[in-house]
């Protein structure tokens, strides 16, 4: 096991994200002697406001960027001598990469080979290779039936273009270390929830329209199996991966927590009735089953024993907890949902659902 714990320069794409902006507080106020710089472009899913609280800090730099853009991503490997790379930037939606496939070939596949060919053309001309960390998803492996896992050499099986560019991006990212020695670490992560998602996901959708009363959308007959982990538990698996991983490896990273969706959402129902006092009825009245998902992958399900073994890491946060933790930090952040449903969000909304969702 390497022990990567030097003094870091690291370069954080997609900080301003769900999982980076938990990625970037951790390391920020962790490492002091660290300097954190944050390349994020601020799409539709970058937020400012995730990493508020931790703009001002000494060791931190928030930079607008595309990670498609050679020129700005060398100057920025120079600028702050950067000598690590966490790689969250991404297009992360299914739903969205089925409408529009392109935007994630563009993000994911040509984003990532860009940003590893800016660090192979910085290695060559200064001698100092960077640490590359890749952040991937469970679904580059496809879905899985009633029973089994997904390990370390399950077979690439991709089935969203979502998961196509990310299965194309680990690809990329493995290449550069057998063609050329780069130091990369990929790891594979299950389901994230938490505070500061975008509520185009499941539990962050299902929160908001709890609580305005709107309908439930469950795609099918909410019979997909998902396998959830909360996202500081995900922050703290990537800190230790970037600092004791073994570079060329592959970790999968999972919460052992497996759900039907619908009962999943069912229980979101209880939990926010009770939270919220209501008195009459059920917010499970509000389910509805719609169209399903092109493509919906049945089951995921995450075998982290590499993980767990070699690097000691296992989720911390129970699910009851942490769905209560998400469930109030949605209620207490209103503000924050407002200002995003205020947005181009209506329009994806009402494309993807019709309106009188
Ligand atoms: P997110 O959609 O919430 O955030 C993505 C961030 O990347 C945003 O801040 C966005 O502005 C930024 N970004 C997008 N395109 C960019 C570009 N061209 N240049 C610079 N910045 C850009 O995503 P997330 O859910 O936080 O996921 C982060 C990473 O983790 C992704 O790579 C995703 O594939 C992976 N992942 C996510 C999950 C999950 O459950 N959410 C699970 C496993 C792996
Ligand atoms: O497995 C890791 C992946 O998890 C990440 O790589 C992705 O970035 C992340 O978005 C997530 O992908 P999913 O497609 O599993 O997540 P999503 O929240 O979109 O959907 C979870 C399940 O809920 C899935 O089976 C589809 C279903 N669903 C989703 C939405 C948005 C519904 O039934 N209704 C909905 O409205």
């Amino acid at each position: 096991m390497s022990n990567h714990s030097a003094t870091q320069h690291i370069l954080v794409t997609g900080g301003a994200g769900f999982i980076g902006s938990h990625v970037i507080r951790r390391l920020v106020t962790r490492y002091p002697g660290y300097r954190i710089v944050n390349l994020d472009a601020l799409t539709y899913a970058g937020n400012p406001d995730n990493i508020r609280d931790i703009e001002d800090k000494p060791n931190y730099t928030f930079v607008k960027g595309d990670i498609n853009d050679a020129a700005h991503v060398s100057s920025i490997l120079r600028e702050y001598d950067i000598n690590g790379i966490i790689h969250l930037a991404a297009e992360s939606h299914v739903d969205r990469s089925i409408a529009d496939p392109l935007a994630f070939v563009r993000t994911n596949v040509l984003g990532t080979g860009t940003l590893l060919e800016c660090c192979r053309q910085y290695w060559k001309e200064t001698s100092k290779a960077i640490r590359f960390y890749h952040v991937s998803t469970d679904e580059v492996y496809g879905e899985l039936g009633d029973t089994g896992y997904f390990t370390e050499e399950t077979a690439y099986d991709p089935r969203s273009p979502y998961s196509a560019s990310k299965a194309g991006s680990d690809h990329l990212v493995r290449a550069y270390y057998s063609t050329y020695g780069c130091p990369t670490l990929v790891s594979n992560c299950s389901n994230n929830y938490g505070p500061n998602q975008f509520p185009e996901k499941l539990i962050p959708l299902m929160i908001r329209n709890i609580k305005e009363g709107l309908p439930l959308p469950v795609y099918g007959e909410g019979t997909n199996i998902r396998d959830w982990l909360y996202v500081e538990d995900h922050a703290e698996a990537i800190d230790t991966i970037y600092h004791k991983g073994e570079v060329g490896q592959t970790y999968n990273i999972g919460g052992d927590k497996e759900l039907k969706n619908i009962d999943l959402v069912r229980t979101l129902c209880k939990l926010m009735d009770d939270k919220m006092g209501r008195l009459l009825g059920s917010s499970e009245e509000l389910i509805r089953f719609v169209k399903d998902r092109a493509g919906h992958d049945h089951r995921y399900a995450i075998d982290f024993s590499k993980l767990k073994n070699e690097l000691g890491w296992t989720p911390a946060t129970d699910f009851k907890t942490g769905l209560s933790k998400t469930i109030d930090w949605y209620l207490s952040h209103q503000d924050w949902v407002a200002r995003i449903a205020d947005g181009s969000y209506k329009e994806y909304y009402e494309k993807q659902y019709g309106t009188g969702q």
